[in-house]
């Protein structure tokens, strides 16, 4: 069984046995689009949801469907013994909880999907602790639209045994990926996924402006590139891959870093040709060319992990 395969069979276990089971209070601070949808998920799902948001009219949908208003953050807070916060950042979480009465988080779960850096997730660890409150990170990883599902993408870190003991009540929002006790890891994991879909999507559109000099439409391209880009070349590139940036070893008998910084090359002259753009290529040769000047031209392209890994690992990158 692949691991996906194994996490979606876990998954369908989970949402099972919630049918069975006694559904857990739960207090969602903040109805921004993704708080709102969270707890539209947990009254969707037959749960006692208490709302609060600082702004009271945006619950006002949710207590028409069920939902209970908290009159205050103290009260929001002393509703449910899991409480879900997904404001706009680490600092208005601090801002909100903090209006809480003395000793009202203590013996409670907090659950946090506001938005921030690793170094604010460990933070928030001993703020909550101090508090008496146990603490898990979580990252939403899909578009509102998608939250309520059992695939959608769903990460949390913290301790193993604080997410078992709400793992179902956390797969109301979705699907539930654990990802280990370091309370960073959802956060970083988030910064780390998004970073590789914002470089993705900006390859498609270049390629796109590419094509498009030629009078093709974005969605002609697409359906060429969409199934050649990641089902055919970059996934089992990765795949055959990742040993070799684990290990740290890169042979170039099948294709090496010259090669490729050739390949480069002619993207972006002729992009300039075309008249497009040309920093999104430029950016790509100048990467390439510092894994070649570190003595990585007769290595496979996935050396160019050393050029990332940079000061860290001593790696070609450097500064
Ligand atoms: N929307 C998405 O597609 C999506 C996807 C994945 C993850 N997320 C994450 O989910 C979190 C919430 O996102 P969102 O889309 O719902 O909207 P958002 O604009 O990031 O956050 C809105 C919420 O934060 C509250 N807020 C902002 N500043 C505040 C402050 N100083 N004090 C108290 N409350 C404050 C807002 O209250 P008011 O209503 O009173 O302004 C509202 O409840 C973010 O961290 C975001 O990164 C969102």
């Amino acid at each position: 069984m692949t691991h996906s395969t194994h996490e979606q069979h876990e998954q369908a276990a989970v949402i099972g046995q919630r049918a069975a089971e006694d559904r857990t209070p739960v207090t969602v601070i903040g109805l921004g689009p993704m708080g709102a949808a969270l707890a539209e998920a947990y009254l969707n799902q037959g749960h006692p949801t208490t709302v609060w948001n600082r702004t009271p009219g945006k619950a006002d949908e949710l207590v028409a469907r069920g939902a209970r208003r908290a009159d205050s953050v103290t009260g929001a807070v002393t509703a449910s013994p899991l409480i879900v916060v997904c404001l706009k950042d680490y600092p208005a979480m601090y801002g909100v909880l903090e209006q809480a009465a003395d000793g009202a988080l203590a013996g409670r779960t907090l659950v946090n999907h506001s938005s921030g850096t690793p170094e604010q997730a460990r933070e928030a660890v001993g703020w909550a602790t101090g508090r008496g409150a146990e603490y898990l990170d979580g990252a939403i990883m899909v578009p509102v639209t998608a939250v309520g599902h059992p695939d959608a993408k769903i990460l949390y870190s913290g301790p193993r045994a604080v997410f078992d003991t709400h793992r179902t009540a956390l797969a109301a929002m979705g699907g539930t990926t654990y990802l280990g006790a370091e309370p960073e890891l959802a956060v970083l994991y988030n910064t780390a996924l998004l970073g590789l879909m914002y470089a993705t999507l900006n390859g498609f559109l270049h390629s796109a402006a590419l094509v498009g000099t030629a009078g093709v439409k974005a969605a002609t391209f697409a359906e060429l590139a969409v199934d050649w880009f990641l089902p055919s070349v970059v996934n089992p590139i990765i795949v055959a891959g990742v040993p070799d940036v684990d290990r740290g070893r890169y042979p170039g008998d099948l294709g090496n870093m010259e090669m490729n910084l050739t390949a480069i090359d002619h993207v972006l002259h002729t992009s300039a040709q075309q008249g497009i753009d040309t920093d999104h290529p430029a950016l790509l040769k100048a990467l390439a060319e510092r894994a070649v000047a570190a003595g990585r031209g007769g290595e496979n392209y996935m050396a160019m992990a050393e050029v990332f890994r940079g000061r860290r690992t001593g790696g070609a990158g450097g500064g």
